[in-house]
């Protein structure tokens, strides 16, 4: 402790505004202990206080500032003004958070748990239309983004490829955004150019959602992502602060990792350890913004080395379609992320992640599938979180995430208790 002992207390009393019996009761410690805590060193009845009080008592002030700062940030407005892009109600890149904010958009995702596991339904967006644009290859982020907005009582309109959109006639990125704009009351792009969903979202002020830009940013992904982080690591007895995470694969081409690295970065003390091979190493602009909040990064080949302590294992698969003329000599076998080398380098209570899909083919070296009755394989949960988190996204950039609660209806059909035949128990859906 750098200030007195007597300091710190009368300190930690005034912060949380506790008169002297009050913060007694609080920390569970008799009244005349604190005394004897409180009185100025060298005195004769002064006692040192134990180191578990010490802890304790910062854990209670530090939360107890969270709390304020919440509150603060509920006073200056709704959530969707704080993450504007802009100015704009748009979701362009996970730099749009800090930690409280993302936060409170967890806090809504939570709210949206008994509508993605299918015990209530809700229509706070009924009427509204979403337009999903995708010029690139997309399951899940197309369909769990409408899934989503479905959910929540709206409707949606797809357009997949460029074959079948006037892009392929010549029309520009101003003229498709704006012409949607007049159709649909929110728009999910994905796009494979970096920066061109921003440009769309330049063109319109109706909610814009990056699905995915090029090898730039995947923002909807990194906070599914990051909310999985939290939700395994509560089920774990972990935190977040002073946690070790591997990253594994294309980290130069995959958006998943841009994105996500920035925001684990508004975390405190982490350790990444990015495991690519060469030639597919993180971007240095990335590393430099993730770097500056002063995480431990360390780069390496290795996987072996990269798995030992993880607490998370983020692997990703090789963009082949964003290579230009990279060959790629570097990407054997021993960069594959599978149950032989997590069981001999890995934590027992390691979660594995990867956003999907997993090239399952021959010599592809992605994740291994011989993890999928392994409980530390997360994917399947993760893919789950995609709903609650993208509700919660569509609820913030439209202003109705006051009103999911009192809209909550019971549902009138029966699903299954669990919706994968090798679901972990604790991942059953009610
Ligand atoms: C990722 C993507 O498209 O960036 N998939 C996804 O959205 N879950 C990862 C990938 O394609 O490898």
């Amino acid at each position: 402790m750098s200030v007195s002992q007597q300091v710190f207390l009368r300190d930690a009393m005034r912060r949380l505004n506790l008169t002297r019996d009050v913060f007694a009761v609080r920390i569970g410690v008799k009244r005349r202990a604190l005394d004897t805590w409180l009185l100025p060193e060298g005195s004769q009845e002064a006692r040192n206080m134990p180191e578990v009080v010490s802890r304790f008592v910062t854990e209670i002030v530090e939360n107890e500032a969270l709390l304020e700062k919440y509150a603060q940030s509920a006073q200056s407005g709704p959530l969707r003004d704080r993450i504007s892009y802009n100015g704009k109600h748009q979701l362009l890149s996970v730099d749009q958070f800090t930690r409280e904010s993302v936060e409170e958009l967890f806090r809504i995702a939570d709210q949206m748990q008994p509508i993605a596991r299918r015990q209530k339904v809700s229509r706070v967006l009924e009427g509204a239309v979403l337009g999903n644009l995708f010029f690139e290859a997309s399951t899940r982020t197309r369909v769990s983004f409408g899934a989503a907005f479905c959910r929540l009582g709206g409707s949606v309109c797809d357009t997949t490829g460029f074959t079948f959109s006037s892009m392929a006639k010549g029309e520009s990125i101003y003229d498709t955004s704006r012409v949607m704009s007049g159709y649909v009351d929110a728009l999910v792009i994905r796009h494979p150019e970096r920066g061109s969903v921003a440009e769309f979202a330049d063109a319109t002020n109706i909610p814009v959602i990056n699905g995915g830009d090029g090898a730039g940013e995947h923002p909807s992904q990194a906070l599914l992502d990051l909310y999985t982080i939290l939700t395994e690591f509560s089920r774990l007895g972990k935190l977040l602060d002073g946690a070790h995470i591997a990253m594994v694969g294309d980290l130069k081409y995959g958006r998943t990792v841009h994105s996500l690295i920035k925001l684990l970065a508004l975390y405190r003390d982490l350790k990444f350890t990015l495991v690519a091979p060469k030639g597919l190493e993180m971007p240095d602009y990335i590393l430099e913004q993730a770097g500056k909040r002063g995480h431990v990064i360390e780069q390496t080949s290795s996987l072996e080395q990269g798995l030992v302590g993880a607490d998370v294992v983020y692997a990703t698969r090789v963009q082949k379609e964003r290579f230009a003329d990279e060959q790629l000599e570097g990407y054997t076998a021993d960069f594959q992320v599978n149950k032989a080398i997590v069981d001999r380098c890995g934590r027992s209570d390691a979660i594995i992640m990867h956003p999907l899909p997993r090239d399952s083919r021959e010599g592809a070296h992605d994740l291994g599938v011989d993890l999928n009755h392994d409980p530390r394989l997360a994917i399947f949960r993760q893919a789950d979180n995609g709903i609650p988190v993208r509700m919660a996204i569509f609820a913030v950039l439209l202003g109705v995430e006051g009103l999911v609660q009192h809209s909550l209806r019971d549902v009138t059909w029966s699903p299954p208790s669990h919706i994968g035949p090798d679901d972990s128990v604790f991942h059953g859906i009610d």
